[in-house]
């Protein structure tokens, strides 16, 4: 049996910190599930990582339901919790009510908006269906052309108790877990004490109760962005691109492939074909 909701919220009783992983794709997923990751999170960031746009509002509900039925295939243990995606939740409680069921029809155990009071009662509205929903602050990519763009959150007195105090009411509207995304490490840590729920950390520190990485950016495999939050386990494009050049060098000297790679036919019949 997967984890559930409430395993992840026993984490924080049990001072045991969370660790999620974005990912995508059913290959990597599942090599994410096999190393006893908590949680896999089927970002929106897929739009960038995943199909190159420049940001995450060009995402949609089919692409989202598409990356989360072949994560839900990969995984075993992990709990599944996608992304869902810019203008799917916004212009109504309807709407964001009946996307939210359509990832879960996709195979996730909740999903994750971006927003604080403002979407509080969206979120209980969400919840009240059946749906657990993970709380997303700090920097929210979705809203950035509203703001100064990527960059640090909660630096100052007043955005520092706007933060706590969106923690605060997203956490009273439901929420089971909450992502803060670049929030300066003190304010983390603040709302990390203040709310029942774990926290979630990218680029906020280490107080947070779980964090997250795209498992890309973990592998060294997505070159484009390099945030400093994201610490490179492998430098994976490096040896991708190296091999490539091996393979392309092979096929032009004809070293690949070799009798080990091809097929043969039955000799008998090989032999009444010459004949
Ligand atoms: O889309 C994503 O990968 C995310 C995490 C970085 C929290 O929202
Ligand atoms: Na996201």
């Amino acid at each position: 049996m997967h984890k559930s909701v409430q395993d992840i919220i026993n984490m924080k009783k049990e001072k045991k910190k969370v660790s999620v992983i974005t990912g995508y794709d059913y290959t990597l997923a599942s090599l994410c599930d096999k190393a006893g990751i908590d949680v896999l999170l089927v970002g929106d960031s897929a739009g960038m990582v995943m199909l190159g746009y420049e940001n995450t509002i060009p995402v949609t509900m089919d692409q989202m339901c598409m990356f989360t039925e072949a994560v839900s295939r990969a995984r075993n243990n992990a709990l599944l919790v996608a992304d869902l995606p810019f203008m799917s939740y916004q212009a109504s409680i309807e709407d964001a009510i009946n996307n939210s069921g359509k990832l879960v029809k996709a195979g996730a155990d909740a999903v994750k908006l971006e927003g604080g009071s403002i979407m509080a009662e969206t979120i209980s509205a969400i919840v009240d269906v059946g749906i657990p929903v993970m709380g997303h602050i700090g920097l929210q990519p979705q809203t950035t052309m509203l703001s100064e763009g990527y960059k640090v959150q909660g630096r100052t007195k007043d955005t520092a108790i706007k933060l706590i105090q969106d923690a605060k009411e997203i956490e009273e509207a439901g929420v089971f877990s909450i992502a803060l995304e670049m929030v300066s490490h003190e304010v983390a840590q603040i709302i990390s004490e203040t709310v029942s729920i774990p926290t979630i950390g990218i680029g906020s520190g280490a107080n947070c109760d779980g964090q997250v990485l795209v498992v890309q950016d973990l592998l060294g495999m997505y070159d484009k962005i390099k945030p400093k939050f994201a610490k490179r386990y492998m430098n994976l494009s490096e040896d991708i691109v190296k091999s490539l050049e091996d393979y392309k060098s092979d096929v032009e000297s004809g070293t690949f492939p070799a009798e080990e790679n091809w097929f043969s036919m039955n000799p008998d019949e090989l032999k009444k074909l010459r004949e």
